[in-house]
């Protein structure tokens, strides 16, 4: 961020202009005032805002508890088959000891042959066994880890679609996306994979090797438990380094995502402002943290791993050199120390996959903990506990009863404001931009909740009532209408899925849409691309309103529906809507004041508060904050006629 704003201290035909002393002094402030600046954003950045809980392992198993519960006699079985594959493994140094010892040794040149071809076949049938038994297990694993990276995935995207808009506001999808869905669902699975098919297999594997180890020689058993005391012993060490390295270089990827998201959504904003070197130069800096961040935890990771394998160097030499001296001391057949050999490389396998898992284990924890923090986060709009119905045979009357709002506690958007939108009528709200009204439009379609005063449906605190019916009452126009990458008819349908291909034309005909509509290759099969960036702004603000219109809504939404479109086309818009508002209430939003006088009244705020309202001939005679508007409003539109006559339009 630094270099984004001291970009020029850096050329050398600085230099030139400046002694060495101004530029330090120069830097320095400079440097200052850019780290004030970074810091204040950080402290308002997501990352800052998101405070991450730390789970206990045992609540971490409690929740996944009702996930796997389904599958407990799956579970049982492949814990089973792995068990199996446990003991298989750790049968193989036998064979090289029977053939030695028993083969070779015990019954020589006559039969021997017939004894090691024997060894070799259960060899073979027992090892071909276990790969059979490891494919049945494993696709088990793979059913059951699927299973539960689903329904996360499906839990915490219900989740995320209940959460309140604060919440999104406050977390970019960039930052949800990595935290629930990439980085720490995929973590999730990789690890409970792992889990299951390491545990069941390496625990048995430990316990049948160590008891046949014992069996043959227990001198020799000390000397490899002491090696690989050690080795999970350094193992632990290190992994507490890798776990911090790691979990910096996670949180520097996601990072990168966010950026990627962020960058690609205002690629237009980036061309427009040409500022492509500057975003280049942004994201080269986080992109090269983040790989600096990875190669100092491959390091890590792979500093363990040179340590360990030199530890089991070092027991295989002791393991050797004092089972040597054992045989020559003839305190152990020849075979025997073969078959250790091979059980302490057995082991530290084991071992080394055991410490895996735990390994694994931390640095999945981070992806617990993100997880269970956006699924623990509660919506700020909470549904009553004993709602009141929202009567079928509702009027539709809204008000706003002395209600305070502000999207940050201590600063108040809406100061004591009061207002009336009586059922059957259309109401329109005016004032200057930022005065409040989406905000109101907000309270009403309770997206938000007023920390004082309340909002009241024909009487009743909407509070009262389920929040999902309340909301079915609603058309929405919304000032930045949002319209999903797919076809045009799809945008429609998914607003009410009981129109046919029909009652989406007719509604596109009286948003004036389908005008437009008609001459697009595939027509309703037209893709809109990414929030509708095939198509004009008018254009989307078109079918915006036509979403709207399929609606059988008992309340109509306006905010500043018809902005982007041309006089003409927003009069015949006005008229649909005329048309369609016989017997509902109607908020508009409107900055073009003299479309307004059809209204039954209108409400003038200013400054979070309501400070006139009446009809528009009243208002007008008044000579209040309406008048005033409507002056400059008026003033506007005859420059525009008259650029228009002199040939500038
Ligand atoms: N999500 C938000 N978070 C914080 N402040 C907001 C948010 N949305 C709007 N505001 C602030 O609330 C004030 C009123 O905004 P708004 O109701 O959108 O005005 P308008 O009258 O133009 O529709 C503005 O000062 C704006 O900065
Ligand atoms: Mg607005």
């Amino acid at each position: 961020m630094a270099g984004m704003v001291l970009p020029h201290l850096h050329s050398p035909l600085f230099r030139l202009f400046y002694r060495k002393s101004e530029i330090q002094h120069l830097w320095s402030g400079r440097q200052e005032m850019a780290e004030a600046a970074e810091n204040q954003a950080a402290e308002q950045s997501a990352e800052a805002q998101f405070r991450v809980e730390h789970y206990h392992w045992r609540e971490i198993f409690r929740r996944f508890a009702p996930l796997l519960a389904p599958y407990r006699f799956r579970m049982l079985g492949t814990a089973v088959l792995l068990m199996l594959v446990g003991a298989a493994f750790a049968a193989v140094p036998l064979f090289p000891k029977y053939v030695i010892d028993t083969a070779i040794k015990t019954h020589g040149r006559e039969d021997g042959i017939y004894y090691a071809l024997a060894a070799a076949a259960v060899f073979l049938v027992v090892e071909c066994g276990r790969t059979f038994l490891w494919y049945q297990a494993m696709s088990n694993v793979y059913l059951i880890q699927q299973s539960v990276v689903f329904h996360l995935r499906a839990q915490s995207f219900n989740h995320l679609q209940k959460l309140c808009l604060s919440f999104h506001s406050k977390f970019p999808s960039g930052f949800l996306y990595e935290r629930v869905f990439g980085n720490s669902i995929n973590a999730l699975g990789t690890f409970i994979q792992s889990f299951m098919q390491q545990f069941a297999t390496f625990v048995t594997g430990l316990f049948f090797s160590l008891f046949v180890c014992l069996y043959l020689s227990w001198q020799l058993t000390l000397v490899i438990i002491a090696g690989a005391a050690c080795y999970v012993f350094v193992a632990r060490k290190l992994s507490k380094r890798i776990y911090t390295k790691s979990k910096e270089s996670a949180q520097a990827g996601m990072r990168v995502t966010e950026v990627i998201m962020d960058k690609l959504h205002g690629h237009k904003t980036i061309q427009a402002f040409i500022m492509e070197e500057q975003v280049q130069r942004e994201f080269e800096d986080e992109i090269w943290t983040a790989q600096r961040k990875w190669l100092s935890s491959v390091m890590e990771s792979m500093k363990l791993s040179l340590t360990t394998e030199n530890i089991s160097y070092l027991l295989t030499a002791t393991v050797v050199v004092t089972g040597a001296y054992m045989v020559l001391d003839e305190n152990m057949e020849i075979g025997t120390l073969v078959a250790f050999v091979g059980y302490q490389a057995t082991l530290i396998t084991v071992i080394q996959s055991l410490t895996n898992v735990y390994g694994q284990f931390t640095t999945t924890r981070v992806a617990f903990d993100q997880l269970f923090t956006v699924l623990d986060t509660h919506s700020d709009i909470e549904e009553c506990e004993r709602p009141v119905p929202v009567p079928a045979e509702v009027c539709g009357g809204l008000e706003l009863r002395h209600v305070d709002f502000g999207y940050e506690p201590d600063q108040l958007i809406l100061k004591d404001a009061s207002l009336v939108i009586p059922a059957r009528q259309t109401v329109a709200l005016v004032g200057r931009s930022g005065c409040g009204k989406t905000t109101v439009t907000n309270l009403l379609m309770r997206f938000y909740d007023p920390s004082g005063g309340a909002v009241l449906l024909d009487g009743t605190d909407i509070r009262k009532l389920p929040l999902h019916d309340y909301r079915a009452l609603f058309g929405v126009v919304l000032q930045d209408p949002y319209l999903f990458d797919t076809t045009i008819f799809e945008n429609l349908h998914c607003a009410n899925p009981k129109a046919d291909e029909a009652a989406v034309i007719e509604a596109l005909k009286k948003a004036r849409a389908w005008e437009f509509v008609e001459k697009l290759p595939g027509q309703l099969r037209f893709r809109v691309g990414e929030r509708g960036s095939r198509l004009s702004g008018g254009q989307r603000q078109r079918l915006a309103i036509a979403r709207c219109m399929l609606l059988e809504s008992r309340i109509v939404l306006l905010d500043e529906a018809t902005s982007a479109l041309d006089p003409e086309s927003e009069a015949i818009i006005q008229q649909s809507f005329d048309a369609l508002s016989h017997q509902k209430t109607v908020l508009i939003i409107a900055h073009r004041l003299n479309t307004l006088r059809h209204v039954d009244r209108i409400i003038v705020m200013d400054q979070g508060r309501v400070v006139e309202s009446g009809s528009y001939e009243e208002l007008l005679g008044k000579g209040g904050l309406f008048a005033e508007l409507h002056a400059i409003a008026t003033a506007g539109m005859i420059r525009e006629a008259r650029m228009a006559e002199a040939g500038f339009a």
